[in-house]
């Protein structure tokens, strides 16, 4: 009689100690600069109030967020946060609980800041604000040079204290040749001037992300932005100016084992047929929680210590993977879908390539209904 897994879904486990080993490298390597955590996206897929606190025990007393209402759960979660800072577009509704919760927004544009300014006032008090400037991203802020002399006004707008100015880089290339990103810094050197004039003080300046934290070290200035480097990616080169290493893995487990003879076809219109006897694994995951179609007949997973490619189309719920004849593998094995077991690893940068994507997406794309359990605490 086969063993029957009675098997739930598939799980994320988060290592918070490699979380703060990674946080704490990178602080190091940075000769004064501050590194501000990126934990939009629920943190980067790995769940944000975990992460925040995980980081804030590595020192980490500036984070940055999309939206208000993450900025309030990494107040909650941090309560001694430095500057909670939201990179996106906040509300003058949410003027109020910004001040309450000590939440520093970035003005992107006039229109913007007269708003929050006018909330500011009407809610008695100041607001403290970051300025962003876009100098080459063409996303959020005051285009440089055309619209500085805008972005210098926002000091002079009662309830607003410009306190910070930022950019983000487009792209940065690899060292050596002159790069656009050094364009863009200079386009920012060339502003912030105009601004802490109008400001009348010296403001908070930060620009890097991850790839320019690890390239451009001479744009560190106050604070750098680490969101993708912080979990482990894109920063693996030891010979560097740090090196960390991934930290979520997601894992499953074997439903059910079956031996199939050759040219048996699996999963919906029989895109993989089997090329000799052997033995098929059914495995709780799917589509619906982030694993991409594009994983069908080209990904990996890992199953007793042995990577086992992934067979047939990717299903809404389920994944099969070819075992080979005795295989050993019965229902309730572990099954590593992103992460390291034995010798073997399989990260979200070699599922990102299989689907013809990044890393970043593979990570913020694992369902939030999936459970995140936190080791190494
Ligand atoms: C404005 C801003 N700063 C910093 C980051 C962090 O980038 P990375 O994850 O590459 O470090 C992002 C990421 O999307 C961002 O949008």
């Amino acid at each position: 009689m086969p063993r029957m897994a009675n098997c739930g879904g598939s799980w994320v486990e988060v290592d918070l100690g490699r979380l703060r080993a990674n946080a704490q490298a990178i602080q190091a390597s940075l000769n004064g600069a501050g590194l501000m955590a990126v934990v939009k996206a629920d943190a980067y897929g790995h769940g944000l109030a975990s992460v925040a606190a995980g980081l804030a025990e590595a020192g980490v007393t500036r984070f940055a967020v999309a939206y208000v209402a993450e900025a309030a759960t990494v107040r909650a979660a941090v309560p001694a946060a430095e500057l909670i800072l939201v990179l996106g577009v906040a509300a003058p509704a949410d003027v109020p609980q910004m001040r309450r919760e000590r939440i520093t927004p970035v003005v992107v544009s006039r229109e913007h800041g007269q708003a929050l300014s006018a909330a500011a006032v009407a809610a008695g008090g100041l607001l403290g604000v970051h300025v962003k400037l876009d100098t080459g991203m063409g996303r959020l802020g005051f285009v440089c040079p055309a619209e500085t002399e805008q972005a210098a006004e926002l000091a002079r707008l009662p309830g607003l204290e410009v306190q910070g100015v930022c950019t983000h880089f487009a792209m940065v290339e690899p060292m050596k040749k002159p790069t656009a990103a050094r364009g863009q810094a200079e386009k920012f050197r060339q502003a912030v001037p105009l601004i802490e004039a109008a400001a009348g003080q010296r403001l908070f300046q930060h620009l890097s992300s991850s790839r320019a934290a690890l390239l451009l070290t001479e744009c560190d200035a106050d604070a750098v932005r680490v969101g993708l480097a912080l979990y482990g990616y894109g920063a693996a080169d030891a010979g560097q100016r740090f090196a960390t290493v991934p930290v979520l893995q997601w894992k499953s487990r074997v439903m059910q084992v079956k031996s199939v003879p050759a040219g048996f076809a699996v999963g919906y219109y029989g895109s993989y047929k089997t090329s000799g006897p052997t033995q098929l694994a059914t495995i709780s995951c799917g589509y619906t929680d982030g694993y991409q179609r594009h994983l069908g007949n080209r990904g990996h997973v890992l199953i007793r210590g042995r990577r086992r490619p992934v067979v047939g189309r990717v299903s809404m719920n389920w994944i099969s993977a070819d075992l080979g004849p005795d295989s050993g593998v019965q229902a309730g094995d572990e099954v590593v879908l992103i992460g390291e077991q034995g010798p073997e690893r399989v990260w979200a940068d070699e599922l990102a390539r299989h689907c013809g994507t990044i890393p970043y997406e593979i990570l913020t794309g694992i369902s939030r209904q999936i459970e995140r359990r936190y080791v190494g605490g």
